[in-house]
């Protein structure tokens, strides 16, 4: 019980998570044409730095900044995960609050992610929040922080980078629906599953 309790865990972990992400950001992409025109330019420039049917390499993912600073603000505004439980070490105090010693507690991503300190105007799609180098350490937690940080995140980080260029530079989408509902299931997802139109680019 113990071994399947652990991987259905870890598909959750790494798959809804990941799939979530990518979900959020092909509908932020379609949601917004000037980030998405930015996203393509990084995008097919390094299309065009590379051999007919080279892959991409790591040099290729470290050149992907501006799509990762879009990826990064879909994060903070949809994340993926909604937090994750601590348990107090010592009694601390919080916003007048004291917690003792032993209590569990429920961090969270989103409240964390709209502190308008950090974020003005939170509501705000604007990846330029995330140029040179972003947000203080603790701000923007979609990885969560400290010791048991997500194990996935540059895992997660190559594959959502790498999905997003094959697709943005084959493709022009957009969504079917324009209003999908998003419902959490624990992660957001839209409703019908964000159905899109795709139309091959010829290069
Ligand atoms: C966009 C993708 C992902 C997001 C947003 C995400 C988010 C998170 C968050 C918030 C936590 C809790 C961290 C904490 O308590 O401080 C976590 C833990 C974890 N994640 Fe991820 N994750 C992602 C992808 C992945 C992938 C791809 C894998 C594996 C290949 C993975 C494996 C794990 C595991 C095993 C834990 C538990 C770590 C522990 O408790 O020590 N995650 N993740």
């Amino acid at each position: 019980m113990e071994i399947s309790n652990k991987i259905v865990g870890f598909f959750i972990a790494s798959h809804d998570t990941t799939s979530t992400a990518i979900t959020f950001i092909i509908s932020y992409l379609a949601e917004y044409p000037d980030v998405h025109c930015k996203v393509y330019e990084e995008q097919m420039e390094i299309l065009w730095s590379k051999g007919e049917r080279e892959h991409l390499n790591w040099e290729d993912i470290k050149k992907m900044k501006y799509t990762w600073c879009v990826v990064c603000e879909v994060m903070r505004l949809s994340p993926p995960a909604n937090g994750a439980f601590r348990e107090a070490i010592t009694d601390f105090t919080y916003a007048g609050y004291t917690i003792p010693k032993g209590w569990k507690t429920f961090w969270t991503v989103h409240t964390t992610h709209k502190n308008p300190k950090y974020f003005p105007e939170p509501e705000k799609f604007d990846p330029s929040r995330f140029d040179g180098n972003g947000p203080p350490p603790y701000t923007f937690v979609p990885f969560g922080g400290g010791p048991r940080m997500c194990p996935g995140k540059e895992y997660a980080r190559m594959e959502i980078l790498v999905f997003i260029h094959n697709v943005i530079t084959k493709f022009k989408f957009q969504k079917v629906i324009p209003d999908e509902k998003i419902e959490y299931i624990p992660s957001p997802i839209p409703v019908k599953g964000l159905p899109i139109s795709l139309e091959t680019i010829h290069i």
